[in-house]
């Protein structure tokens, strides 16, 4: 498990970018962290992760938490929009913290396998 949202300093108010959010439950713990002040927006290219994520956040009531369909390649966010994200300083704002985790395949991962929900998750 590689929930980084866990140990991450997220300041109550935050603009949090989760990118490659899986099933969301980095996105919704950020979301309890910066609270109803600030707002997580996960990104990830699989629909079927982010069915996962966008029904634990009707679950929790996590209205501050929004999922969105993109790569990690264009990210659709302007400059400067994140005060902690997980990826790319291109849209930090100055000063803003970054997090990591991936996961690193050494062959071509087929369509199949990046919907496969139980091959990305913990
Ligand atoms: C390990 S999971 C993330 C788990 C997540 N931290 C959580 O809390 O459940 C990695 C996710 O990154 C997504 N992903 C990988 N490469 C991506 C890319 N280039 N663009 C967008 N999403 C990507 C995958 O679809 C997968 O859902």
């Amino acid at each position: 498990m590689s929930n980084v949202s866990v140990f991450a300093d997220i300041p109550a108010g935050s603009a949090v970018l989760d990118l490659g959010c899986g099933d969301g439950t980095d996105s919704l713990i950020a979301a309890g962290k910066t609270g109803p002040d600030g707002r997580v927006y996960g990104v990830d290219f699989s629909q079927a992760m982010l069915s996962h994520s966008r029904a634990g956040a009707t679950e929790l009531g996590a209205i501050n938490a929004e999922f969105r369909e993109a790569t990690g390649q264009e990210i659709p966010f302007d400059n400067d929009t994140f005060d902690v994200a997980k990826e790319v300083f291109r849209v930090l704002k100055p000063g803003g913290r970054l997090y990591l985790a991936d996961i690193v395949v050494h062959k071509q991962v087929t369509d199949g396998a990046k919907e496969d929900v139980d091959l990305w998750t913990a």
